[in-house]
């Protein structure tokens, strides 16, 4: 019906140039191919009903055809509203047999630019199939699908939805509880159902790996979860490089503005700090690390990064990008007292790194709309501050974030994850876990001769005298790379 098309993309028409932009995509993503060519005739995940809720680009594209190359039904959505590459979502809509006019791919909801009611609404659709039924398998990135179920479930339980309170909630809070409100008039029970239909979960990043443990620790988890952000094939390779290569791929498309010679300021030294810090260097910028723990800090300084406070570099710095997945990192306050002209840009998961909501509200201020996802807001001092991708991930927002091999590694983990979750969900308990070593190992093998490297093999002997098989694996689960 109207009210539950099939699918819902930007155009249609897109999806030759996305076809072929995943044709060549699929050069670059040796992992996923190969389980294509290992399992494709065995359909390991035949009876599996995926649910995914991940940017809806090119290589998510190659994701999901992976998953349906296994035996899977799959239904997707982006999980921000910028990030969706509409060739992309339209080529998946269309399939790789069908055509425009007789599209029979998979089931997607998604297209750049969303608002937060059309996100969730995206969200509620992929979330019931035709029949009626939910999914078996969630795979998330961010944790909003889990916490869309685990929420409607919940307040069926308590048989009464929350009033939202617009003077301490975020915005988009009020969006969900007003779907969450439809839904109970419309489909009663919902949620309580799709919950207990729910078999497991795989988490893509850190910030969705965060909100999981914290279920677990409150008891409120109501599925296994496997953590693919923590196999070392993903964190130290995706939030490493991948963000070395799309940070300054987003600055420049947003702002081409030279960056060699300018003070860029990171906040947050972890994976994906790591990697902005590097790349910025790279291009000649001068570039400040802000840490809250000593270790990173320590790390930072030790890499040659000068470590400041906000405060000390908030009035001369020329860009200001946040990676630590926490909140209010810069504040209206800050912004304020920054440059006239100062760039601020976000590549953590969420958006309220950065205060967008106080901004919007500064009396006075004025937003410029420079192109998509690129403003400048005109502050009361008459100095005005820009802002990339209205503060969601800018890599994603401002430009087509990671490259297909990188990403590659990221969802070969995650078709292991989806294939354990389906085969042997039933033996594990509501809590996280990661996969183990042996197959973070293999991800990482699988990538190896696409680059031409060739690895060396330890003898018997060898394998003997520092305690591990020949075949791996190599290191203790406590080693850190
Ligand atoms: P991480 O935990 O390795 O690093 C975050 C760092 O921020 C930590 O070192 C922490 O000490 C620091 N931090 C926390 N609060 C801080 C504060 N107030 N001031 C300064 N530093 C602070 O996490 P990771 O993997 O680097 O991820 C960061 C964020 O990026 C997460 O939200 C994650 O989901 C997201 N992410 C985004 C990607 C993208 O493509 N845009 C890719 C991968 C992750």
């Amino acid at each position: 019906s109207a009210d539950r098309p099939a699918f819902k993309v930007a155009d249609l028409s897109l999806a030759a140039w996305g076809r072929n932009e995943i044709r060549l995509a699929e050069q670059e993503m040796p992992g996923l191919m190969a389980l294509r060519a290992r399992y494709a005739a065995s359909q390991p995940l035949k009876g599996a009903k995926i649910m995914g809720s991940l940017h809806m680009t090119v290589q998510t594209a190659v994701l999901i055809e992976t998953l349906v190359a296994l035996g899977a039904d799959v239904r997707w959505v982006s999980c921000n509203i910028f990030s969706t590459q509409d060739h992309a979502a339209a080529a998946v809509a269309v399939g790789p047999n069908g055509t425009v006019d007789a599209p029979n791919g998979t089931p997607v909801f998604a297209w750049k630019g969303e608002t937060l009611e059309e996100y969730w609404w995206c969200t509620e659709q992929a979330l019931m199939w035709p029949d009626g039924t939910g999914p078996n398998l969630l795979l998330d990135d961010g944790g909003d699908a889990t916490l869309l179920v685990h929420k409607g479930a919940e307040y069926e339980k308590a048989g009464a939805i929350p009033s939202f309170d617009a003077d301490n909630e975020p915005e988009e809070w009020g969006v969900i509880l007003d779907l969450l409100r439809a839904e109970a008039a419309r489909n009663p029970g919902r949620w309580t159902k799709v919950l207990a239909g729910i078999r497991g979960v795989s988490e893509e990043t850190t910030t969705g790996v965060h909100r999981l443990y914290e279920m677990q620790k409150a008891g409120t988890l109501a599925f296994p979860a496997i953590n693919v952000n923590d196999s070392v094939t993903k964190s130290k390779f995706d939030n490493l490089y991948g963000c070395r290569h799309s940070i300054v791929d987003g600055l420049n498309r947003a702002t081409d503005v030279m960056l060699a010679g300018k003070v860029a300021v990171v906040f947050g030294y972890g994976d994906v700090g790591k990697g902005c810090a590097h790349a910025l260097r790279g291009q000649g910028a001068r570039v400040v690390v802000v840490e809250i723990d000593p270790i990173c800090a320590l790390q930072a300084a030790m890499e040659g990064y000068q470590v400041a406070r906000l405060e000390d570099v908030v009035e001369t710095a020329d860009i200001f990008i946040t990676a630590t997945g926490n909140k209010n990192i810069i504040t209206v306050e800050h912004m304020g007292r920054m440059k006239d002209k100062a760039i601020i840009g976000n590549i953590g998961h969420f958006d309220n790194e950065i205060d967008m909501a106080g901004l919007k509200k500064v009396e006075g201020a004025r937003r410029i709309n420079i192109k998509p996802q690129y403003d400048e807001f005109v502050l009361p001092s008459g100095r005005s501050i820009l802002i990339l991708a209205e503060g969601r991930l800018l890599n994603l927002g401002c430009a087509t974030g990671h490259p297909s091999f990188v990403m590659s590694a990221s969802f070969t983990n995650q078709v292991l994850a989806q294939l354990e979750l389906h085969q042997n969900g039933g033996s594990y308990e509501r809590k996280v876990y990661t996969l183990p070593k042996k197959l973070d190992e293999e991800v990482a093998r699988l990538h190896l001769e696409k680059l031409g490297v060739r690895l060396t093999e330890l003898t018997p002997d060898q394998a003997a005298y520092i305690g591990v098989p020949v075949e791996g694996p190599y290191k203790p689960d406590h080693y850190r790379y």
